[in-house]
């Protein structure tokens, strides 16, 4: 198999034309705002009733929030950003042992999305990891760089700690019991995707990744410190999310919006690249377990006939979200609209019987 990898060290003079968006469907980077006071919360600072506070109001206006003081140690953070770092610059041959296209593989490396539907692909490499139970996966892991197992393993271990401690906050400034989020989503899956994006020489003409929303529960992103890339959509306009030094950047996903009956907003992000310096990103992904049903509880739902969402396990969700490609549903024209996204679409917006019928069940 041709390498189809861009973390080759080859320096590209152009973009090849298989990255190149049509004109309509380009960043427009020069459009984008800065966007500098993302709601920061100071997990270590003030009460629980004010932390909880700043969660509910950055999840219902944003649906996005940075956390510091979040108890993962900093060196932790440091050696898992360095880590990455030497990963992706081994030789190429030495990554391609890992190399694989097909999603159910739980240890890969892989560029763009998904290369088997995609008819554009995206100025990204990426190594995705399950990672949870530990003992289970990292057996698979890269034994290249020979530390990546030790120092991966115990940053997984502390953000799974920080996930579970923001689900309670999240339960709680829901109204929920502070456990609920954590016991309805059953033993949870974690994943990690370590995303790669090399200088790019064209980069108004294409994406690290196009605008999409997390199909897990919550997503826990270490930035860069140096190198933007992250952008989010608020009110119809694409906001770059400055990196904050020691921060993580916390986002709800689909799950997180239907089981808050849509109070919350699993929000519109993607990264974009540049022609200076690669830049590396690790998504945390907190799922919940493969036959957790999800849906809003009764306290969410105002009136029982009315905005509830077809209950749906969190398997087929993630099995639908794989068999399409990352952004269909999401160009400029509306009649691309895959019947995948119109069903999630009608799902998140409440639509039950449209949805019903979308899916054909
Ligand atoms: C993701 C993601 C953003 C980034 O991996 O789902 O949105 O900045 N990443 O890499
Ligand atoms: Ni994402």
């Amino acid at each position: 198999m041709e390498t189809q990898l861009i973390s080759t060290g080859f320096r590209y003079s152009t973009l090849p034309r298989s990255y190149v968006r049509p004109e309509p469907d380009r960043p427009k980077l020069s459009e984008v705002a800065d966007y500098y006071n993302a709601p920061i919360i100071d997990l270590g600072y003030g009460d629980r009733n004010f932390i909880v506070q700043q969660i509910a109001e950055a999840c219902q206006q944003y649906g996005f929030f940075q956390v510091i003081n979040h108890g993962v140690s900093r060196e932790v953070v440091e050696k898992m950003l360095e880590v990455a770092n030497q990963f992706f610059n081994l030789p190429t041959e030495e990554k391609m042992k890992l190399y694989s296209n097909d999603p159910s593989k739980t240890t890969r490396l892989s560029t763009s999305s998904n290369l088997q539907k995609e008819k554009i692909h995206n100025w990204r490499d990426y190594l995705r990891l399950h990672c949870y139970p530990l003992d289970k996966y990292a057996k698979e892991w890269p034994i290249n760089p020979p530390s990546f197992k030790e120092i991966v393993g115990n940053y997984c271990t502390e953000i799974r700690q920080l996930g579970l401690r923001l689900q309670e906050a999240i339960s709680e400034s829901l109204g929920l019991d502070k456990d609920y989020i954590n016991t309805t989503l059953g033993e949870q899956g974690q994943h990690m995707a370590v995303n790669y994006y090399p200088m790019c020489p064209e980069p108004e003409l294409t994406y690290g990744l196009p605008a999409h929303t997390d199909p897990n529960t919550l997503t826990i992103l270490l930035q860069d410190m140096q190198v933007t890339g992250l952008q989010l959509l608020k009110d119809g306009k694409w906001l770059s999310v400055k990196p904050f030094p020691n921060a993580f950047v916390v986002n709800i996903g689909d799950q997180l919006q239907v089981l808050s009956n849509s109070k919350y907003k699993s929000t519109w992000h993607r990264a974009v690249v540049n022609a200076h310096t690669p830049r590396i990103s690790v998504a945390s992904f907190l799922c919940p377990s493969n036959t957790a049903v999800i849906k809003a509880p009764k306290e969410l739902i105002e009136d029982e006939s009315e905005a509830i969402y077809k209950d749906f396990n969190y398997a087929e969700y993630y099995d639908k979200f794989w068999s399409r490609n990352l952004d269909q549903g999401h160009s400029s024209d509306s009649s691309s609209i895959s019947s995948f996204k119109a069903f999630i679409m009608a799902v998140l917006e409440g639509h039950k019987k449209e949805a019903t019928e979308i899916l054909g069940v």
